[in-house]
């Protein structure tokens, strides 16, 4: 997806405006390292249809290939890690299901692999709550049922497990490492994490879509 724009209106009204794929490559090469580590977790606030989203996932999914591309289990396991890092925020929601879309596609069709269909489901919903249809300014959603947004932490915790921890953005982001208030510190000063609002027992990843209904 090439074209900077859909339509004059759409501009107008919204905003609405594509980044080119060698400049999203350009942008990300100045943070390689960070988009070629399985885990690593980006959060695009306007991601539109995931210009920046499905690049980072490619990159992602290129060191899962060579790294565990001759055991399907791993395999799946590691590129499941890898969707689940990547996050998106965006205010139109033809957009938010485009980006879904792409991400799903790239996933299902990067290498040869036969995704078990547990598997398949459990990236519908981790897209699902990964890529949301909000404003990045209010930290709210825009559908009818307006309310904070909330994202989806999927620890993976070992032996195929995940933890998942939601958090509110406004919360992730009054936490967002300042001078004064460090996420991490390799000094011994004091870090400060941010609360979840709700947690949830680890699962199996096949089944994180399964706790909604516990
Ligand atoms: C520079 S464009 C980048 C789009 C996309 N990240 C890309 O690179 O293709 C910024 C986008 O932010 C959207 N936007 C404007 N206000 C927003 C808000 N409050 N929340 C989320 N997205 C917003 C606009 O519609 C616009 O498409």
């Amino acid at each position: 997806m090439d074209a900077q724009i859909v339509s004059r209106k759409r501009v107008a009204d919204h905003g609405e405006v594509y980044t080119r794929k060698r400049e999203v490559n350009a942008m990300l090469n100045l943070v390689k390292s960070e988009t070629e580590r399985i885990d690593s977790r980006f959060l695009e606030p306007a991601c539109g249809t995931g210009n920046f989203l499905v690049e980072i996932l490619n990159r992602k999914l290129r060191v899962v290939e060579s790294r565990y591309g001759k055991s399907p289990l791993e395999y799946e396991r590691y590129a499941v890690m890898a969707v689940s890092s990547i996050y998106g925020i965006y205010i139109l929601e033809d957009n938010v299901i485009a980006c879904r879309e792409r991400l799903f596609d790239i996933f299902e069709q990067h290498f040869a692999i036969l995704y078990r269909e547990a598997c398949l489901d459990a990236v519908r919903y981790i897209l699902e709550r990964n890529i949301i249809w909000g404003d990045a300014l209010s930290l709210c959603t825009v559908d009818d049922d307006t309310r904070p947004i909330v994202f989806s932490e999927w620890a993976f915790i070992g032996g195929g497990k995940v933890k998942r921890r939601d958090f509110t953005f406004h919360e992730l982001l009054s936490f967002a490492g300042t001078r004064d208030n460090p996420l991490f510190s390799e000094l011994g000063d004091e870090v400060f994490f941010p609360e979840p609002m709700r947690e949830f027992a680890p699962v199996h990843y096949l089944k994180v879509a399964d706790v909604e209904s516990s």
